[in-house]
């Protein structure tokens, strides 16, 4: 790897190439390379000024999907939708045209999950020489999996190797994107809350490799709030009795969220912050698919707490958001902090990002503005 230079260009592969979220992230970079206003990234807050972030007009992208929808089209719809704003496709159509061409669509080969890991590396090193880039830095926007079940081999790197050489599948396939990402020199985010780098075996893969990682499930909407006001009970004493909170969202990750397996991955990282911040609270979080909603997402929370000699209170907001919208600017400040961090030489968990996170790796610290200061640190610090 080498270090950053004013004319360096850094990768950005996304596994969920051709989501709502990738696509608005891709569109977006592009909109703001024509002259777009960067609401939303927090990377362009005064406070992380002049720490030689690289710029989002060096960032290239490319990725894997398992469909091959043209980017073009993914836009029209996502326009369609409110998403994006009306002629934002004639702007940014050439870009998405070449990068169309750094997309790779996956398809199913009888091999091992060894050489799946390996195909996926390889389509990641090649991106990153035909493209000339310094470094790559690996973001999972894929659909949320399932839970997928502890297996012995995800205990070390070892018997991890050996398992993946054989003809079961051990890991899923988040865990492979994250091991493609780690063979191939990248650095890897999880924007999700599937499995990835959760087994304690990928983790030591990146640490081996002297790579750094960091995650899961990105906070955008309802936790993104919770993350704000529980400190604000705790702070002030207030003793917090329910919580409940109910989410309607449309759109592919609705559709995904659905299932109630796939949903409990979801609820598991939800729950864990409010956990960690408040201890035991009763109530429950809840996600209904809503499809006329789109990329459109209501969370509306209810909240039982008391004051002073026991007097009851009750708290309620709602939160209505579009999704991608909410997410891409955050895809983006990931990819700059994740090239700083490579850059650095910074190896394993990354919990100074647990501020973009629900469930941050390492740390259990949820509170909004503590995370921020230290992000902030994390930053200065070099
Ligand atoms: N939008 C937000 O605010 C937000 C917040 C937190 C987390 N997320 C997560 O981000 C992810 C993307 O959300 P979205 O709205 O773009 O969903 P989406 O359904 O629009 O896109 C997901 C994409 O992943 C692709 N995909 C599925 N399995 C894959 C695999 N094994 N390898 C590569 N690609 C695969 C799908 O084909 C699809 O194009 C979801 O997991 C969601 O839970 C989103």
């Amino acid at each position: 790897m080498s270090t950053r230079t004013g004319d360096e260009r850094v990768g950005v592969w996304l596994f969920g190439a051709r989501g709502s979220v990738a696509t608005t992230t891709i569109a977006g970079a592009a909109a703001l390379r024509h002259g777009g206003a960067p609401v939303g990234l927090v990377t362009e807050l005064p406070d992380f000024a002049g720490h030689g972030l690289v710029p989002i007009d060096r960032l290239v992208f490319g990725g894997h999907d398992i469909i091959g929808t043209p980017l073009v089209k993914r836009l029209e719809r996502l326009i369609a939708g409110g998403v994006l704003p009306h002629g934002l496709d004639s702007l940014v159509e050439a870009d998405l045209t070449e990068t169309e061409a750094n997309l790779v669509t996956i398809e199913q080969h009888d091999v091992s999950q060894a050489e799946q890991i390996e195909a996926w590396a390889a389509d990641i090193r090649a991106f990153a020489q035909r493209q000339q880039l310094s470094k790559v830095v690996a973001i999972n926007v894929a659909s949320t999996e399932a839970p997928y079940p502890p297996h012995p081999a995800h205990a070390d790197v070892a018997s991890l190797r050996e398992a993946l050489a054989g003809p079961d599948e051990v890991l899923p396939a988040s865990s492979l994107a994250a091991l493609a990402a780690f063979e191939a020199g990248a650095s890897f985010i999880d924007f999700t809350p599937s499995t990835s780098i959760r087994p304690e075996a990928v983790r030591q893969y990146a640490v081996e490799r002297g790579l750094p990682f960091g995650g899961q499930d990105a906070k955008t909407g309802e936790t993104l709030v919770k993350s704000v006001l529980a400190p604000m009970f705790s702070a002030r004493a207030l003793k917090v009795h329910a919580w409940s909170g109910t989410n309607l969202l449309g759109g592919g990750d609705g559709a995904t969220l659905a299932d109630p397996r796939t949903a409990e991955s979801k609820n598991t990282s939800k729950e864990r912050g409010l956990t960690d911040m408040l201890g035991d609270v009763a109530g429950e979080v809840h996600i209904d698919y809503v499809d006329p909603m789109g990329d459109w997402k209501t969370a509306w929370d209810h909240i039982v707490f008391s004051g002073f000699l026991g007097v009851r209170m009750t708290m309620q907001f709602t939160w209505q958001g579009c999704d991608s919208a909410l997410a891409a600017p955050l895809v983006l400040d990931l990819a700059r902090l994740s090239a700083a961090a490579l850059e650095r030489g910074q190896v394993g968990a990354m919990p100074f990002l647990g501020f973009f996170f629900k469930d941050p790796i390492e740390s259990t610290e949820h509170s909004l503005a503590r995370q921020y200061d230290e992000l902030v640190r994390w930053v200065r610090e070099w």
